[in-house]
């Protein structure tokens, strides 16, 4: 099921095209700034993470392998694709300064202990942080389709692919060590779970707070009037859809657990 060789990524930067940007148009955007800034903050830490996963996943050659020569260089490249974008638009705005100060906080997260007590739950939380990337962009390409910028849109939807095959990445990985570990359903949830609860406190909250002082702006105002924005193109469905998958529900048990899992998503969009 796995591909033996790593291959390299499907797109460079090459193939952006920055300057078609109308930066006169995209300059006054600030909620396109704070989402391309805050995203390129995480992106771009994700080497600090990897050697983490790198080192739990130690002896796994063939996965070892792949997180260090595809998964790693492909989500450092989307953090040099975005900011190159943020550099490109808003020519003050001053990169070293506001990912040294998103650093110092954000790499104290990135410790071994914040990962999951197993591998196969620890893929588990994976897949939830991809769905999480994936979601973003589109939702990220919604808002430019919208503002009518499709250099954003595109890259907004060249990095949401890779985002889809990291996750079924992680998800095969999954499939193998929740065999070998014997991985129950309750253990599983509660991998969800604790990563759900997570992704609401931690790094995105951390990138957009800073990037929020990047622009002198109050973060609290801001995110709320973001989380606005982002909510209108946000794919809900394919978010429980994705979530869901490592439980392998029967159909009509997961259409079950669908809507309600839906409702909630909805209401913390709010
Ligand atoms: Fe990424
Ligand atoms: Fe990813």
């Amino acid at each position: 099921m796995e591909p033996t060789a790593v291959t390299a990524s499907r797109w460079s930067i090459d193939q952006i095209g920055y300057e078609r940007i109308d930066v006169e148009r995209v300059r006054p955007r600030d909620d396109l700034f704070l989402l391309v800034c805050s995203a390129a903050f995480i992106e771009s830490g994700s080497d600090t993470y990897t050697r983490n996963l790198i080192e739990y996943f130690a002896g796994d050659g063939e996965f070892g392998a792949w997180l260090q020569q595809r998964w790693e260089p492909e989500e450092l490249q989307h953090g040099h694709a975005l900011r190159r974008y943020l550099q490109h638009v808003w020519t003050e705005f001053d990169w070293d300064a506001a990912y040294a100060g998103f650093f110092a906080e954000y790499a104290q997260l990135c410790v071994i202990d914040e990962l999951e007590p197993t591998r196969g739950q620890e893929l588990v939380a994976r897949c939830i942080v991809e769905t999480g990337t994936t979601t973003y962009y589109q939702a990220l390409g919604a808002l430019a389709a919208q503002a009518d910028e499709p250099v954003l849109r595109d890259l907004a939807s060249r990095i949401r692919t890779d985002e889809v095959g990291h996750y079924k990445h992680f998800y095969h990985q999954f499939l193998k060590y929740r065999e070998r570990e014997g991985l129950g359903r309750a253990q599983v949830v509660a991998a969800i779970w604790r990563r759900v609860a997570e992704l609401r406190r931690s790094d995105s909250d951390i990138a957009l707070r800073h990037a929020a002082r990047a622009l002198g702006g109050n973060a609290d105002a801001i995110r709320r009037h973001l989380h606005a924005q982002l909510a209108q193109g946000y794919p809900v469905e394919l978010a429980v859809r994705m979530a869901l998958k490592p439980l392998r529900l029967r159909a009509g048990l997961q259409r079950c657990a669908e809507r309600p899992l839906g409702a909630v998503m909805r209401r913390l969009m709010h």
